[in-house]
């Protein structure tokens, strides 16, 4: 069969199966920190074992290694269905898988040893910085050419998702990344002060918006509708969803700096923006689970689907937590508290994270052109692990972090602080441990899953070849 006339779905195996691989790497660092914030003594005094260094790591991992190579994997599989063509530059293509896991594994060398550019998510150092930049240019060019080679009329939605995503993230990069190098491990940015602040945190909660939520909703526009055999609920509301979302979370950035030097016309600007967020993502949220809509008994018998209702279901959930917090009231509570850590698991565990994992289970079978995978039990076993860990995570760091930020601001009536900061730590400790157990509980999940696509994929000789559909 010649090349021209099959998918190449090699590159997407390759992004399927390192999605795993980072997935168990980063929860696994993700345990340590968790761990070691109940018994900081587990840093053995080694520097690149500390908190510090180790936090920035489980970051990166499970948000560019294990989130990044999910996007990869579906965006290339989702372009090549929708618009019946294989991808284009296979070489290219090749070099995005290769050049993004040199990134990862760069990463996981330098952040350990403390080579840091102290921005929050985007810690690694100016070399790493030009070969993302040169990576992702290269991810937008195959993707984007793909869609200029399609052979049906139409865009599929998914396919404008993944290309806001992809555009978005090429731009906030390269423009917070913008320093003068002094040696190979040290550059220092060109902005300083609050416009630093300011570039930071409009990459920082655009990277939430474009990286974690848009090429996921591309991700959730495909998949759901695949697994529950209906066609997406309304078209015309996720054309309004896509338009909407795209132009308000540009602007909500300053929720993240409420009550700093910022000035406060920006910081309100940021709040307002945040709260008209609820709108255009509530309306994916619906427009994903109406879906189901004639199909509910499915979720009985069908763990995939119950892994992306859910999903669907924490979607919703951290976008009216998020534009609850950026209300400036609020997050003179929330902010410094571990209500942050809470709203950002439930984001990141329950919708980031069980909407990949359930992508996966409904994509693995067909790239290794299996009926289903190995075992649909052990898909249940993982859905209830994933739900449990998230629950016991999102609510032990909901009551520890509002008891923190009430504990922090109670006065005694001659206006002294009622309770020391020591008071409010030992409050801490126990949720500390139920977060620990979430955690650990989830991760089991992500060694079942381990098993369960090692025994699907193991026997396929030799790789099946995709034939492409007439337009
Ligand atoms: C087994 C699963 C996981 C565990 C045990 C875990 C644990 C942790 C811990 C202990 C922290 C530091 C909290 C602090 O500084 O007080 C943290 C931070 C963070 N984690 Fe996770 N994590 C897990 C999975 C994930 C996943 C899958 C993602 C993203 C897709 C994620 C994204 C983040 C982010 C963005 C932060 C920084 C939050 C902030 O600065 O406000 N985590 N995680
Ligand atoms: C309408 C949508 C959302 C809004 C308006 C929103 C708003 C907020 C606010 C106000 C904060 C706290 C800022 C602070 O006090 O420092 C925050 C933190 C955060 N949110 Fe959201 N959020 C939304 C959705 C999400 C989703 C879906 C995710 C994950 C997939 C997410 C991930 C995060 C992360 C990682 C942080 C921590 C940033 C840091 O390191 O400080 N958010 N968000």
């Amino acid at each position: 069969m010649s090349s021209q006339s099959s998918y190449n779905d090699r590159v997407v195996r390759q992004f399927t199966i390192m999605t795993v691989v980072w997935g168990v790497v980063g929860m696994l660092v993700g345990l340590i920190i968790a761990a070691q914030l109940i018994w900081p003594s587990l840093n053995f005094d080694v520097p690149f074992l500390s908190f510090g260094r180790l936090r920035p790591l489980h970051t990166n991992a499970v948000i560019f290694a294990f989130g990044g190579s999910a996007l990869f994997a579906t965006a290339y599989y989702v372009v090549q269905r929708t618009c019946h063509v294989r991808l284009a530059y296979d070489k290219l293509a090749a070099f995005t898988f290769w050049g993004w896991q040199a990134v990862i594994v760069l990463a996981a060398i330098t952040l350990p040893l403390g080579i840091t550019q102290s921005k929050e998510y985007a810690e690694l150092e100016w070399p790493i910085d030009l070969l993302i930049a040169v990576v992702w240019v290269a991810f937008a060019l195959v993707f984007l050419v793909t869609i200029g080679r399609r052979r049906v009329k139409h865009i599929y939605v998914a396919n404008w998702f993944y290309a806001a995503f992809i555009l978005t993230v090429a731009v906030l990069h390269i423009f917070n990344n913008i320093a003068l190098p002094v040696t190979l491990s040290k550059s220092y940015q060109i902005y300083t002060g609050v416009v630093d602040g300011m570039m930071q945190w409009w990459y920082g909660h655009n990277a939430v918006g474009f990286f974690l939520t848009a090429g996921f909703l591309g991700m959730m526009y495909y998949f759901v509708p695949k697994q529950a055999q209906r066609p997406i609920y309304s078209y015309r509301l996720s054309v309004v969803h896509f338009w909407a979302l795209i132009s308000i979370y540009m602007w909500a950035g300053p929720h993240h700096l409420h009550y700093t030097s910022l000035p406060n016309w920006a910081q309100s600007l940021g709040m307002v923006f945040s709260v008209i967020l609820l709108a255009p993502s509530w309306g994916g949220m619906i427009n994903g689970i109406m879906t189901l809509s004639g199909a509910w008994h499915k979720l009985r018998t069908d763990p995939i689907l119950k892994f992306m209702i859910v999903a669907l279901s924490f979607y919703g959930m951290s976008t009216f937590e998020g534009p609850m917090m950026s209300i400036k009231t609020v997050n003179a509570l929330s902010h410094y508290t571990d209500w942050t850590i809470g709203h950002v698991h439930s984001g990141a565990l329950g919708w980031v994270a069980m909407m990949t994992i359930g992508s996966l289970y409904c994509l693995i079978p067909r790239l290794y052109g299996k009926q289903a995978m190995y075992s649909t039990r052990l898909i249940d076993v993982h859905f209830w692990t994933s739900t449990i860990g998230v629950v016991l995570y999102a609510v032990s760091m909901w009551i520890s972090g509002i008891t923190q930020g009430l504990m922090w601001r109670a006065l005694n009536d001659d206006g002294t602080l009622t309770y020391s900061f020591i008071e409010s730590l030992k409050f801490t400790y126990p949720y500390y441990g139920i977060r620990l157990l979430g955690g650990l509980v989830f991760f089991a999940g992500m060694l079942v899953m381990v098993y369960n696509v090692y025994m699907t994929v193991r026997r396929t000789v030799p790789e099946p070849q995709a034939v492409i559909q007439p337009a």
